[in-house]
């Protein structure tokens, strides 16, 4: 079973023999106790929260406070894997004082990291956070925050120019100190050149086979989401499906009179059957 943490994470570059990084979304209890059974070595607890659990459009409608409290959830399972927490849309805009203090609420409620999207712009809330004792995971390519800023979830990295800016952006975030990088939505040389050049290691989801880890929300990977997935989603499973079904024939068996049966119910007292 893994036991990561943010140094060991650092360390995790596969030209150097490690072993690819597994990290995948968590939001309660349950998906937090089931994936950690699962040997994974992180669980996002990510702002995919606000579109996956709460139902909203985009990552842009979710708190600090939602946040804290599903990061409390996912602690209370105890995972032996790394607990890292997003930094949802403005608590890290508005002053380096403000993020450092939202940071400390995620920290509080059980996370040992955060995540935060963006490059150079960020450089002085990311140092600010490590100065804190914050360990950082950076977010960069398809940063879902900046959804209305692209003008849609559009692939990024797709010019010489733009794929350049995501290396600039990728080495000044190392430089700040932050331990690893998800990479999103970049073509597979983009992620793979980041890969080469960066010392820390790096996370893709749709960023091809060569990063250091990938992470997938898991809702898409067990088949729990609305929206048409992502060409980078795998789906290993239909629980939707099976959900539905399981629903259905729990309401024919009520309303048919089957559910519940003897075995279901408690027995009775002597004395109420006189
Ligand atoms: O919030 C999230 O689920 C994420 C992943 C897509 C990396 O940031």
């Amino acid at each position: 079973m893994s036991e990561a943490n943010a140094p060991s994470l650092r360390a995790r570059k596969r030209r150097n023999g490690a072993a690819p990084i597994v990290m995948i979304t968590a939001y309660d209890e349950p998906t937090a106790r089931y994936a950690d059974a699962a040997d994974v070595d992180v669980l996002l607890v990510g702002d995919s929260l606000a579109n996956v659990v709460l139902g909203h459009e985009d990552t842009l409608h979710v708190s600090i406070e939602e946040m804290a409290h599903h990061v409390r959830a996912v602690a209370a399972a105890r995972p032996r894997a790394h607990v890292v927490a997003d930094m949802p849309w403005l608590s890290y805009h508005v002053g380096t004082d403000a993020a450092v203090a939202n940071a400390g609420i995620l920290i509080r409620a059980g996370a040992q990291s955060v995540k935060l999207e963006g490059g150079a712009t960020r450089r002085e809330v990311v140092r600010a956070l490590i100065e804190a004792e914050i360990p950082v995971m950076g977010h960069l390519g398809l940063t879902p925050q900046s959804v209305l800023a692209f003008g849609g979830y559009k692939v990024q990295g797709k010019t010489r120019d733009a794929a350049k800016m995501l290396l600039e952006d990728a080495l000044v975030l190392q430089s700040e100190g932050i331990y690893a990088v998800v990479i999103e939505g970049v073509p597979a040389l983009v992620g793979a050149q980041l890969t080469l050049a960066l010392d820390i290691p790096t996370i893709g989801i749709g960023a091809g086979p060569a990063t250091d880890g990938q992470v997938l929300v898991i809702h898409d990977l067990l088949g729990l989401t609305k929206r048409t997935p992502a060409k980078f989603v795998r789906q290993y499973a239909d629980l939707g499906t099976a959900i539905t079904d399981a629903v259905s024939r729990y309401a024919h068996d009520v309303r048919s009179g089957g559910f519940p049966d003897a075995n279901e119910s408690y027995a009775n007292p002597p004395e109420l059957l006189d």
